[in-house]
């Protein structure tokens, strides 16, 4: 089924200039972008989009490296989307990431993993309205 996917490429993959590598990385395995926002979050920002891990280690962290630098937030749509754009990502730790993947190619470790995605259609759903609103993107199935 068609779906669609929230995608964050991280401080670390902004600072490395390869915004663009990663979106032919979408582009190839099918996957269109329907909404983008570049935006530099704030640590209240963050620490809402990561609530579920609010009780995991990395938490703190994670909010102070995702509001380190600008991030470039986009929904993708496509064919099976959530996990196409899973399988391009790699694992979430680079050091186990395939060959090819975003982090493999730009990660540097678990904490710097140069991109997120939604890991299910309904967090997705959530993930996008946090972002992009009931209105904010523009679909290209037709
Ligand atoms: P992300 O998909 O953005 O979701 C939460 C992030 O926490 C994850 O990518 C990692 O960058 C980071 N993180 C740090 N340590 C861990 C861990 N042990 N397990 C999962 N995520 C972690």
């Amino acid at each position: 089924a068609v779906e669609r996917t929230l995608s964050i490429i991280k401080p670390d993959a902004v600072a490395k200039n390869v915004i663009g590598e990663i979106y032919s990385t979408f582009e190839k395995a099918g996957l269109k972008v329907v909404a983008a926002r570049m935006m530099h979050l704030t640590t209240e920002q963050a620490g809402e989009f990561y609530a579920v891990h609010k009780e995991r280690p990395f938490y703190n962290d994670l909010v102070s490296f995702m509001t380190s630098g600008p991030v470039m937030v986009q929904a993708l749509e496509g064919e099976n989307a959530v996990l196409a754009h899973r399988e391009v990502m790699g694992a979430t730790n680079p050091a186990e990431a395939a060959e090819g993947t975003i982090r493999k190619r730009f990660a540097s470790s678990i904490d710097e993993n140069a991109c997120h995605g939604s890991d299910a259609t309904d967090t997705a759903a959530q993930e996008i309205a946090f972002f992009f609103g009931d209105d904010g993107v523009c679909p290209r199935t037709r």
